[in-house]
């Protein structure tokens, strides 16, 4: 077996684990990545041999790559993604759990033999800036090449990481496709198996993610690592590691405000983090620190820091436009690679929802002919595209400081039609962490008057490494260990009129919501109370520019007695799950969300 690790690294630890690998995996052959250019080229050429990579139009989108996933191996499995914490009740009513030593022997069984006929790469990565004390070192063991070339855009990648690593310890993450190839057995353009394990470990801090070559099952620095895993390490530490965009709203007078946000998949998270605002903000302009994924400390000054642990976008595709994200369009210019998205006659992509009419024909991502009038879309829903942060026209100068940025606000934020106002402050911390709890988005295609909130806390549903309940507890310790935490509000871009229209224009609009919280937290704006928290009235906001009046704003913001109650009254299911770890500022503060109730009139409106 030839392996390139000669002179790559003296520590002790990796060069055993990937020795303990080898000898189950057996592979072909070991390689270490060194995250040169030469080797990305070298492997995406391999790739486009291999049928797994088709070059695009070099013209248009130099250095872009497409790839078309097996039509069963598109999405993140969340049935198939286990906390394997000793005790179950530490993984908690909302993590699939087996016992560690069940699930290492199912996976040492599966693992036994898995790359035969295959490369095993080694992949040294940071999450985050090389050598900031925020950050982390993770190795990747994967027998796929596309993981690779996806780990290279979105993390800090090679040998300068094995460079920093020295001696020292890292995350071992372990990924397999799960198809050996038996002697002579020619290979398919994209391995998969149609059993998958993503299984974590948070006491041993490692990852072993078993059949599944896409996205978030297989970049395992992003969901894994970045938040399962170190979502358990930071309650440890004390600091924080979230599903959050970071960005920085910068007013005329040029002193940034740090705002972090967590919302839901599906809720326009990586829009909202490349805002272009609207042309009257004169002076104003939102810069990017990361689209997904926040990793917040506490720090000597008092404040908390954040910094994006990623190098790159994985985004979503469909829905993705000049009039939605003009700055993503202009990011996916060059050296991205697309994943299930359609590809054009001349050899470029498309997506449902890009600007402009849908080409006349194109091949879908399953490889197939397709026309405008096709019953299916041409990309799929989940389709992706790989870009590197650095090519962001918005991507803030301060993104890849170790110290990180220093964060003044929290938003949280779901897809919800009614009920919620467009945007309040909490009335505390406290008061936040139970607004953030609390949480989520209304189930698709709700009929109206059936609407069922799915709750998704922090929107780390998936992604909570532990009991959700002492999460939540953390929350409150975090806050409780800064003498002035960041404010904390709720937004809603969704709600809708009767007639089930948006009533909010969202996109660029939400500028107008930033920068009253930015001034809130700048103490220049003023609010008042409503049942659910404190908001803005009809002049608090800037309107140039848009056709917003009084009654329209009334429409996004007032707050229905009986719709309140029946969601404090919902919330209380979602409290019941955690029992006895239910962190008891929880439910106090949906008590005196009732208590605020009982003294409203039926429907609460702005004063003015
Ligand atoms: C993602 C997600 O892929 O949140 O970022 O689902
Ligand atoms: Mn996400």
């Amino acid at each position: 077996m030839t392996n390139t690790a000669k002179g790559r690294t003296d520590n002790a630890k990796l060069l055993a684990w990937v020795d303990e690998i080898a000898a189950l995996c057996r592979p072909e052959r070991i390689y270490w990545c060194d995250g040169s250019e030469e080797e990305n080229d070298r492997l995406c050429q391999e790739m486009v041999a291999a049928g797994t990579l088709i070059a695009l139009n070099q013209e248009k989108r130099p250095g872009c790559f497409l790839a078309h996933s097996d039509p069963g191996d598109v999405a993140r499995v969340e049935d198939s993604t286990y906390i394997c914490s000793k005790r179950a009740e530490d993984a908690g009513p909302t993590n699939n759990w087996i016992d560690p030593d069940e699930m290492k022997a199912t996976l040492n069984n599966l693992f036994d033999g898995c790359m035969e006929g295959r490369t095993l790469y080694v992949i040294p990565f940071s999450m985050g800036p090389l050598g900031s004390h925020i950050s982390y070192i993770g190795v990747q063991i994967s027998d796929s090449p596309y993981v690779v070339v996806n780990m290279k855009i979105m993390t800090r990648m090679g040998q300068k990481v094995l460079d920093v690593l020295g001696d020292g310890d890292f995350v071992p993450c372990l990924h397999s496709v799960g198809m050996p190839l038996a002697a002579g057995q020619s290979d398919v353009a994209w391995p998969c198996n149609d059993e998958k394990y993503i299984v974590h470990f948070p006491e041993d801090r490692t990852i072993w993610s078993y059949g599944s070559g896409y996205g978030g099952n297989a970049l395992l620095g992003k969901k894994c690592f970045a938040l399962r895993i170190a979502s358990a390490m930071a309650r440890d530490e004390g600091w924080l590691a979230e599903h959050m965009l970071i960005v920085g709203v910068e007013p005329p007078d040029g002193e940034k405000t740090y705002l972090a946000g967590a919302f839901p998949s599906a809720c326009g998270k990586t829009n909202l983090s490349m805002l272009i605002p609207p042309t009257t903000f004169e002076g104003w302009k939102v810069w990017t620190v990361g689209d997904d994924i926040a990793w917040i400390k506490p720090h000597d000054d008092g404040r908390l820091y954040a910094i994006n642990p990623e190098a790159g976008y994985f985004g979503v595709a469909p829905g993705t436009s000049d009039h939605t994200n003009p700055n993503a369009m202009k990011t996916l210019r060059r050296n991205c690679l697309f994943t299930n998205v359609g590809l054009t006659d001349d050899g470029d992509v498309w997506w449902e929802g890009m600007d402009g009419d849908p080409p006349a024909h194109l091949i879908d991502w399953k490889g197939r002919d397709w026309t405008p009038d096709s019953a299916e879309p041409a990309a799929h829903p989940n389709s992706r595209f790989t870009a590197p942060a650095s090519q962001c026209p918005s991507i803030d100068p301060a993104w890849d400081d170790p110290a990180g940025v220093p964060i003044s606000g929290f938003l949280f934020g779901g897809r919800l039609s009614r009920t919620y106002p467009l945007v309040f402050q909490s009335f505390d911390w406290e008061h936040g962490v139970y607004l953030a709890a609390t949480m989520g988005s209304e189930a698709t295609a709700a009929a109206v008057g059936q609407v069922a909130i799915r709750r998704d806390p922090m929107a780390m549903l998936p992604f909570c490494g532990y009991n959700m309940a002492d999460y939540w507890g953390h929350w409150l310790e975090v806050g409780r260990s800064v003498p002035n935490p960041p404010g904390i509000f709720r937004v809603n871009w969704f709600r809708k009129n009767g007639e089930g229209a948006f009533i909010w224009p969202g996109f660029g609009e939400n500028m107008r919501v930033l920068r009253w919280i930015v001034e809130r937290l700048r103490g220049g704006a003023e609010a008042e109370d409503c049942p659910f928290g404190m908001t803005p009235r009809h002049g608090d906001l800037s309107w140039d520019g848009l056709d917003f009046d009084s009654d329209a704003f009334n429409s996004v913001m007032a707050v229905d007695r009986g719709e309140a109650l029946d969601e404090a009254k919902d919330q209380r299911n979602l409290f019941d799950r955690f029992g006895d770890r239910l962190p008891g500022e929880m439910e106090r503060q949906r008590q005196a969300l009732i208590e605020r109730l009982g003294k409203a009139s039926p429907e609460w409106r702005p004063t003015g």
